[in-house]
């Protein structure tokens, strides 16, 4: 059973050339004296033509069959070959599949996810694998040259902190105790650079216990990276042009380096994002001092800020009226006023009352004109922020603003390193590893919020795509970090001894960064899907509908493992 080639390796060159497939059957037309089949493989689909004249199987779609024949001209375009054949064997048949296996098919993606590898022969599938296992290749490839090494770190390890629910494995050794499966091989990489690797990456395998999203799944993949000894500067730099030899070797873009640079602060203030998209103009602007009068409503201290829609203020609907107030609860906010511009009078478009002074239309900054619709809202700094910031990104897409086959590669650094969360505590913005900047460590008796770390997110078009920062490398200020985040010393002692031990002993200056392997090749491969680049996805309620997992294991299991468990429906 062998082939001489592959489908896509045949060009108009080949016209004559005696040749060996091996594909499935994709369609398959009896015109009488001829019969057509489509057949595919890994690399491509080819029309075989089959005459009378030699002795033909039945055939039906999704057969394997090796096909012997003659490369020849199409009638129809000339450009393209076929094949004719000469000989067809069957190597398997296969039963009525229970979708067409058609890129043009309208499949369930339900269906689609119960019989993937059914999915996955279609072109259109395979073209996102194959991108996939490309970038890899492109990456070590890249990571080799520049003398990293590839290091594997454990999957059955203990709970590292990126701030996600962990995937617990029960151990039956050691009954009642649990392995964690790694949210990322944080720790790991660090103590690689204690050990002296100064130069380590992994296409590492990561687990995370979270709610999902388009863009997120409980098991994903990071091109995970750490270095020793180098300036943020310098780490920053070799990630660029890996990720510039990506962009030019998968898709031909060239990205312009070094990337641009945009700090937090910056990034939620103008464009209400901490992973801006600026393919498109709409800035977030501050117009307090326009206020002309002050209404109750809004307090002292409130950012008083807003969006412009150019020429759009004519065009709004009530649907949209309705799903903008929608949104500003979702963003703790009180409510969106939409203002327009009429003449030169600037008119509120919900009520009576216009807050806004007609000196904003004069402002050279806004540059506002007739017919604008301005979005203003109040309140605290980041509500408002991100509140616009969600806007901006909704209009943008509803009047195609976003520029098509370009691609926003930026930096944004200078985060926080703490933040406040929902109940009020402490937490990393990034995480507890990340280096505090020099300048700030003077605020951390005084202000913690107003420190800054050493980190960085790669954002693409509006993605964040990777995340990474400076370490500490410092067993005390570690230690404090720890303290800082209301861990009690048994805590820090049992989850983080052995690490803090390391810090000992001659630990380098490092840092690293990780980037998600899937949302960069969902970015290069332009889908907003991320089950499309993973062959074997789970489902937007963590089920793998194929193998359904996860599932119940048998009562001997769960005796071995000491587990009882109550509900066991
Ligand atoms: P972070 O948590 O930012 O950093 O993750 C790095 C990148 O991994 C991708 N990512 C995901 N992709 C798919 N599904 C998910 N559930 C998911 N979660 C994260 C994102 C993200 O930018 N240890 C640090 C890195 C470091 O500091 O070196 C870390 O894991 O693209």
């Amino acid at each position: 059973m062998e082939r001489t080639c592959y489908i896509n390796d045949l060009t108009i060159k080949d016209i004559n050339k005696n040749v060996v497939l091996i594909g499935w059957v994709a369609k398959k037309r009896n015109l009488g004296s001829l019969i057509f089949i489509d057949i595919r493989d890994v690399s491509g689909t080819i029309q075989i033509v089959i005459r009378k004249n030699i002795p033909i199987p039945i055939i039906h779609n999704e057969y394997i069959i090796q096909v012997f024949g003659v490369v020849s001209k199409k009638k129809q375009p000339e450009t393209q070959i076929e094949i004719v054949a000469n000989k067809i064997n069957i190597i398997n048949s296969s039963e009525v599949t229970p979708f067409v296996v058609d890129d043009n098919a309208n499949i369930l993606e339900e269906i689609k996810l119960k019989y993937r590898y059914l999915d996955l022969r279609k072109p259109s599938s395979k073209k996102y694998i194959i991108t996939r296992a490309k970038i890899t290749k492109i990456i070590r490839n890249f990571l080799d040259k520049n003398h990293f090494l590839e290091i594997e770190t454990p999957i059955l390890t203990k709970s590292t902190p990126e701030g996600a629910r962990d995937f617990l494995c029960p151990s039956r050794l050691h009954n009642g105790k649990f392995y964690a499966l790694p949210q990322s091989p944080q720790i790991y990489k660090q103590l690689l650079m204690i050990a002296g690797f100064d130069r380590y990456y992994q296409i590492a395998k990561c687990f995370r216990d979270e709610d999902l999203r388009a863009d997120r799944q409980p098991e994903f993949t990071q091109i995970d990276i750490e270095t020793s000894f180098l300036t943020e500067n310098k780490l920053l730099e070799i990630i660029e042009k890996l990720v510039a030899e990506i962009f030019k070797k998968v898709i031909n873009f060239k990205i312009k380096l070094p990337l641009k640079k945009i700090s937090y602060e910056n990034a939620v203030n103008t464009y209400g994002s901490d992973k801006p998209d600026t393919r498109f103009d709409i800035k977030i602007k501050n117009i307090s001092k326009f206020l002309k009068i002050f209404p109750n409503k809004i307090q002292n201290n409130d950012s008083i800020k807003c969006i412009i829609i150019d020429n759009f203020a004519d065009k709004i609907t009530n649907e949209e009226n309705k799903f903008i107030q929608l949104q500003a609860k979702k963003f703790f906010l009180n409510e969106f006023l939409l203002f327009k511009v009429n003449k030169n009078k600037i008119e509120n478009i919900n009520e009576e009352h216009n807050y806004l002074n007609q000196e904003l239309q004069q402002n050279d900054e806004l540059k506002i004109k007739n017919n604008d619709l301005i979005i203003m809202t109040y309140g605290k700094n980041k509500n408002v922020c991100f509140g616009l910031g969600s806007l901006r990104t909704y209009f943008a897409n509803k009047l195609n603003l976003i520029k098509k086959n370009t691609y926003d590669i930026l930096w944004v650094n200078d985060f926080p390193l703490f933040e406040k969360n929902r109940n009020n505590e402490i937490t990393s913005c990034h995480h507890p590893f990340t280096r505090p900047k020099d300048e700030d460590l003077q605020f951390l008796k005084t202000d913690i919020l107003k420190i800054k770390a050493i980190a960085f997110d790669l954002v693409i078009n509006g993605n964040e795509v990777g995340g990474g920062s400076l370490r500490i490398y410092d067993k005390d200020m570690q230690y404090k970090i720890f303290e800082i985040l209301s861990l009690k010393k048994e805590e820090i002692e049992n989850k983080f001894g052995f690490f803090i031990e390391a810090l000992k002993y001659g630990t380098p200056p490092h840092g690293g960064i990780a980037l998600g392997l899937e949302r960069l090749t969902m970015i290069l491969t332009n889908t907003n899907n991320i089950r499309n680049v993973i062959a074997f996805p789970k489902n937007l309620s963590g089920i793998c509908t194929m193998s359904n997992s996860p599932s119940k294991i048998s009562d001997q299991q769960l005796k071995e493992l000491g587990i009882k468990i109550n509900n066991t429906n």
